[in-house]
């Protein structure tokens, strides 16, 4: 895809991952609607870019998706990707971990998930194409102790992208997942030591890394879907 002039709502855009996107598809002449709660966030990175509304709001809530996308086809008459990225992470061994925190976590990473994905691609059918990455995790494809819940709303969110993406095949629109391991972001910034701190990781993964990974799958010619790409720091064995 040409993303010059092309239009991305993105997801969990004041930080982290879906800010670097939002960095990185600047660079080409995207244009975006940016969400995320953190409204002060938010218009950082949108006046980073050229061309970037900000819409703030809970993910959860389920007006939102359909609000954002009627936000691009109001400012800018269209919307060829969604980046699903919103995110958080509950962890914890049996004895400590914070179950409402837990139930929080499935609200945002599999229903609030959930929901943009079903209004993103009634879009698409509508409008006749476009690109749908979901930000999963390698832990979307593996389990790890004290860490499940999580690794269950990543499993859940790949699921739904394969079968969306067998149910879409042979159309224009095409659905994948971007599956990172451990990056430096917000996402850990409950916890005293980030995780890669703590593991000892001399050279993590960087939002940008995640970021040049979206962009290949959105530059990928028209005939080429690319329904997952998992990337890993080099010190990271899992
Ligand atoms: N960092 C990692 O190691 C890692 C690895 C694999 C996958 N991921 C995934 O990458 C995605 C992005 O996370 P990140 O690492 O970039 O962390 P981050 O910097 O914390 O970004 C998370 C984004 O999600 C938004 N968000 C969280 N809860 C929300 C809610 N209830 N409503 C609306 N927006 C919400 C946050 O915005 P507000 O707080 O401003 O609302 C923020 O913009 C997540 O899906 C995460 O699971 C991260």
């Amino acid at each position: 895809m040409e993303l010059k002039d092309k239009v991305a709502v993105i997801t969990g855009a004041t930080s982290g991952i879906g800010a670097a996107v939002a960095r990185n598809l600047g660079e080409v002449g995207t244009k975006f609607v940016l969400s995320g709660r953190r409204e002060a966030l938010l218009r950082n990175v949108a006046g980073e870019l050229a061309h970037a509304e900000v819409l703030a709001g809970e993910i959860t809530d389920p007006a939102l998706p359909e609000r954002l996308i009627a936000r691009a086809l109001e400012i800018y008459g269209r919307c060829d990707i969604v980046i699903n990225n919103a995110g958080m992470v509950a962890a914890g061994d049996i004895a400590s971990i914070d179950v409402d925190r837990v139930c929080e976590m499935v609200r945002v990473n599999v229903e609030g998930a959930y929901r943009m994905v079903y209004v993103a691609l009634k879009h698409f059918q509508a409008a006749g194409g476009g690109h749908l990455i979901n930000t999963s995790s390698v832990l979307g494809g593996k389990v790890r102790e004290n860490v499940g819940a999580y690794c269950g709303t990543k499993h859940a969110l790949e699921a739904l992208t394969e079968s969306l993406r067998m149910e879409l095949a042979g159309t224009n629109i095409r659905v994948g997942c971007v599956a990172p391991g451990l990056v430096v972001t917000d996402l850990h910034r409950h916890l005293p030591v980030h995780p890669a701190e703590q593991q000892g990781f001399k050279t993590p993964l960087q939002p940008e890394d995640v970021a040049r990974s979206v962009r290949f799958m959105l530059e990928q010619p028209d005939h080429v879907n690319i329904p997952r790409v998992l990337l890993l720091g080099t010190e990271q064995a899992v």
